[in-house]
């Protein structure tokens, strides 16, 4: 059955790519902001967003909500999603779709559960720019099905089994890789630009590995913004990967590296800037004494 309303917390990033592709195929999105940032409601607003006065009310008016929040906030959304569910008795499906570890998602998993409500497993790979077309959206459980109607709207789905935790996995695994490359790049071009051979290796690098650097150029310079976020998602990487007997090294690095850049608080690069964009951001960086040893600038 197609969805009618959906509700989406929160309007971020990718939340606004989701919020406009719904509403040009017709579909109502609501959403409740309170206690959210300045950036949110813009984005609520640009995306045209519908704001109700409660998580209450939008459990209670959407048939789906999606759940797209930093990693450390999607336990909180679930639970008060799934307590809103218990109050009012409305049951909407609830797509779990950040980037969380396995055990993460299956705790959610229960608690919508238990609150009488359906959730589905959910990770999307690719950036929000390239909402449909270039992302796909990996679903895992038992309810996965229900979310198939997106299908309509131009969404890449791929279902993975009947399992919650499934998707979540495959998310891990690619963030560990995606982030894993873009953070030994980042270290690369700064040391070049340190050492004076940064336009050399630059030219090099995109000479040697141009599928990568297609892919990193234009993803690094949003590390600007979304560094601490993606931090949180190499410990959830490491989460998972203890829970499988393993110990993560890579992953704390990348963490390592990110909560650095993060701390810099660097914010959005200006949009355009085509090639010169990464070579910015590779400026900025150094600027702000990233990787220096002693008191930064
Ligand atoms: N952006 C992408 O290209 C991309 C690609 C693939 C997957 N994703 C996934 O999409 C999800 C969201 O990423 P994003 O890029 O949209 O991040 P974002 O732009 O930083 O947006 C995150 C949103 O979550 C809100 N939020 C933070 N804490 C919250 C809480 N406790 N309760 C409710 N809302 C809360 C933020 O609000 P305030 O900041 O206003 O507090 C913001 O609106 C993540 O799971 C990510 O893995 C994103």
């Amino acid at each position: 059955m197609a969805f009618r309303t959906v509700g989406i917390f929160s309007i971020g990033q990718m939340g606004a790519a989701w919020a406009r592709l719904l509403r040009a195929h017709g579909i109502r999105v609501v959403t409740h902001s309170g206690g959210r940032g300045e950036r949110t409601r813009r984005l609520r607003d640009e995306a045209g967003v519908e704001e109700l006065p409660g998580i209450a009310q939008v459990v209670e008016e959407a048939d789906l909500i999606v759940s797209l929040v930093p990693p450390t906030a999607a336990p909180l959304v679930a639970s008060s999603v799934a307590r809103a569910m218990r109050g009012s008795g409305a049951s909407p499906v609830f797509l779990e779709a950040n980037a969380i570890s396995p055990r993460v998602a299956r705790e959610i998993g229960e608690a919508i559960g238990e609150a009488g409500g359906s959730c589905v497993d959910g990770a999307i790979i690719g950036a929000a720019a390239t909402l449909p077309g270039g992302c796909v959206v990996y679903l895992s459980g038992p309810e996965a099905h229900r979310i198939k109607p997106l299908e309509g709207c131009g969404l890449r789905l791929g279902f993975l089994g009947e399992r919650i935790g499934q998707a979540s996995a495959l998310k891990m695994v690619y963030a560990g890789l995606n982030k894993g490359l873009a953070a030994q790049l980042t270290e690369a071009l700064v040391t070049a630009q340190a050492v004076g051979v940064f336009e050399a290796a630059l030219e090099k690098f995109r000479e040697d590995f141009a599928g990568l650097m297609g892919t990193m150029e234009p993803f690094l310079p949003s590390l600007g913004y979304h560094a601490a976020r993606r931090a949180e998602e190499m410990d959830q990487y490491e989460a998972m990967a203890e829970e499988a007997g393993l110990r993560a090294i890579m992953a704390p690095a990348t963490g390592a590296l990110l909560r650095g850049i993060a701390a810099l608080r660097l914010g959005e690069l200006p949009p355009g800037g085509g090639e010169g964009r990464l070579t910015a951001f590779v400026e900025r960086l150094a600027h702000a004494g990233f990787m220096r040893v002693g008191p930064s600038r």
